[in-house]
């Protein structure tokens, strides 16, 4: 069972820039919430609890101020700063301690999930015992994404970062399951081209010793790349048509936390006061009616 999971939530954001020359690219605002909340939800809906997030170095006090460590949510949150973008396995390397001898998620702080039975899958995948599970989504442009070739027993049988040549339209999303071998296997890991060590090199290890699933979202299910300012906005929209239509906020932590029943209604009330007075307030309001 995966008790603990990573947020990788560095990076320089350059493709966003300037609007990430003074705020990290996952505090920015995702329609009405900073980016980071939807990664953390969907850790908060697989069940996960202890959290690491990795950070720019000298951008923890930003965070922290969104997500302190004593926080109303029922959370164990710790930080990590990172001092340069080593690459996502880096991930692993930094969390060592946090890591220990369990196993763990990761989840990259710019990736956006949404979809009927997601939580169903996310509960599945936590089970995992050994090896790495990942998911994986169509997409009309792979050569963006790790690319995978998954065969009809959902094992990747390739796996390709950027592929220039066209192998299969699955995208490997932000979004990975591993055994405790994780920390090892990075540690093995040399930079690409790019001078960054690659989640695509991992996966590959796991690939060889034929212990990679995928995990299919199903074509009903959404995930979102908020990689430029064009999709940054495109995924806000989705949003915001989502949540205007059916009155439900999209990655509400507080939500989550109270139906995982991990805080209770008079928690809230903390998480309004700390808030202010805004429409995130209100939508808080109505869940203790
Ligand atoms: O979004 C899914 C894709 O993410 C995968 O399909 C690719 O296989 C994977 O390499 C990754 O590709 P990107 O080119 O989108 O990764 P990027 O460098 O943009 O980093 C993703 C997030 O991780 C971003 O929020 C910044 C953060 N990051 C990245 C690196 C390299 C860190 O916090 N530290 C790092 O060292």
């Amino acid at each position: 069972m995966i008790r603990k999971a990573i947020i990788l939530a560095g990076g320089m954001g350059t493709r966003m820039s300037p609007l990430t020359k003074a705020v990290n690219k996952q505090l920015l605002p995702l329609y009405d919430k900073p980016l980071i909340y939807y990664p953390l939800s969907v850790l908060m809906l697989a069940g996960i609890k202890e959290i690491l997030i990795i950070v720019n170095k000298g951008q923890l006090s930003q965070f922290q101020k969104i997500l302190p460590k004593h926080n109303s949510l029922g959370l164990k949150i710790k930080y990590k700063e990172q001092d340069k973008p080593r690459g996502l396995p880096d991930a692993f390397i930094l969390g060592e301690d946090f890591i220990g001898k369990d196993n763990v998620a990761l989840i990259l702080g710019d990736n956006f999930f949404y979809g009927q039975s997601f939580t169903m899958k996310l509960r599945d995948s936590i089970k995992l015992k050994k090896g790495s599970t990942v998911f994986v989504h169509p997409v009309k442009n792979p050569n963006l994404y790790g690319v995978a070739k998954v065969n009809n027993k959902y094992k990747i049988t390739n796996v390709i970062e950027k592929p220039k040549k066209f192998i299969s339209n699955l995208a490997v999303t932000g979004l990975y399951f591993f055994d405790n071998n994780v920390i090892k296997y990075s540690k093995t890991l040399k930079p690409s081209k790019r001078k960054e060590i690659e989640i695509t090199d991992l996966l590959n290890i796991y690939r060889k010793k034929n212990q990679l699933n995928a995990k299919l979202l199903g074509r009903g299910g959404v995930w979102l790349d908020t990689g430029s300012i064009e999709d940054f906005y495109s995924a806000s929209n989705f949003i915001s048509t989502i949540e205007n239509r059916q009155g439900f906020k999209i990655a509400c932590l507080e939500e989550i936390a109270l139906n995982n029943k991990w805080i209770k209604k008079i928690d809230l009330i903390k998480q309004i006061s700390f808030y202010g007075n805004c429409e995130y307030s209100k939508y808080l309001k109505n869940l203790i009616k």
